[in-house]
């Protein structure tokens, strides 16, 4: 059972007018045959909502997303209830997930190395092409408008593209299938600070696009501040949600997510921190 933090607000009000939940997750348990993954994960998502799953290495993140997108490795199995706008859902494949909205963005984001940006793009849309939807292609306009840079790099092979850039194809891939719920799977692993801060300048920009998100962090500062709402995840175990700002003040937040000593302070979207070594001294300190 979480800690709901003490509020009047709910998940589904959080940022927005009161909605209908667009989806839902109840006591969803995850096991790779001996190991428990995830034990009892519930949430909620609203339309147009960034909703954050923050947690340490191991805690179950990739595995409540992979577990909500219909795509556990085969070792994976799943119990508990997904709902999407009010339907069941957890026993549907990827395709239907992925055709009725739902989108994720790996860890991994899987892109084609080998293959344009542009090209990289138009698969993402592959699935609307086959289902012969008029005017699908127009939507690269708006991925370029999203983010520029791909334009400008629309020929460029995605192997030869910046940690950050790849981040952006990958979203923009996903965005290509016009989802109403876009998972992304910590996009800010492995880049620089500067490029966290443009990446999630832009995921936050895409609340106006009406697309509900749920962002996976480790760093949990830069998630909290783009977020509405935020679950945090231990071991298997939601043990925490509440509206973002609170969750930031949280104690229990403040003093395993956020304080010096993280993990990795270089992932810092707000300061990047710099934390002194072993026997060196600080700058006012030194000789
Ligand atoms: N394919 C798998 N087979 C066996 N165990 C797995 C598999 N995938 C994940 N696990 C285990 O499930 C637990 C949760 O892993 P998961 O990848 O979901 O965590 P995470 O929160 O995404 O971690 P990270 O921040 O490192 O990405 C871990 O103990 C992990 O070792
Ligand atoms: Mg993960």
């Amino acid at each position: 059972m979480s800690d709901v933090l003490p509020l009047t607000s709910s998940p589904t009000d959080v940022g927005r007018p009161a909605a209908e939940p667009i989806l839902t997750v109840d006591g969803l348990q995850v096991s790779y045959g001996k190991v428990s993954a995830l034990r009892d994960a519930s949430i909620t998502v609203a339309p147009g909502q960034i909703v954050t799953i923050i947690g340490a290495n191991g805690a179950g993140k990739s595995t409540l997303l992979n577990a909500m997108m219909g795509a556990l490795p085969a070792t994976g199995r799943a119990e508990g209830i997904v709902r999407l706008r009010g339907e069941r859902i957890d026993g549907w494949s990827i395709e239907r997930r992925v055709t009725n909205g739902l989108g994720l963005v790996p860890e991994s984001r899987d892109l084609f190395a080998t293959m344009s940006v542009e090209d990289n793009l138009l698969l993402g849309g592959f699935r609307r092409y086959r289902a012969r939807e008029v005017g699908w292609t127009q939507e690269i306009e708006r991925v370029y408008q999203i983010f520029p840079r791909l334009q400008e790099r629309a020929r460029q092979l995605a192997g030869t593209l910046s940690g950050g850039e790849r981040q952006m194809l990958a979203i923009g891939r996903a965005l290509m299938a016009k989802p109403s719920i876009l998972m992304l799977d910590e996009p800010s692993l492995g880049l620089a600070p500067k490029i966290v801060r443009e990446i999630l300048r832009i995921v936050s920009s895409l609340r106006e696009t009406d697309v509900a998100l749920v962002v996976v962090e480790q760093n949990a500062r830069a998630a909290l501040q783009i977020a509405d709402y935020g679950y945090v995840l231990e071991t298997g175990d939601v043990i925490l949600q509440g509206p973002s700002g609170m969750l930031a003040q949280d104690p229990r937040i403040i003093e395993s997510y956020l304080g010096v000593g993280r993990k990795r302070p270089e992932m810092d979207a707000h300061t990047p921190i710099t934390l002194p070594g072993p026997g060196t001294t600080t700058e006012e300190t030194a000789p």
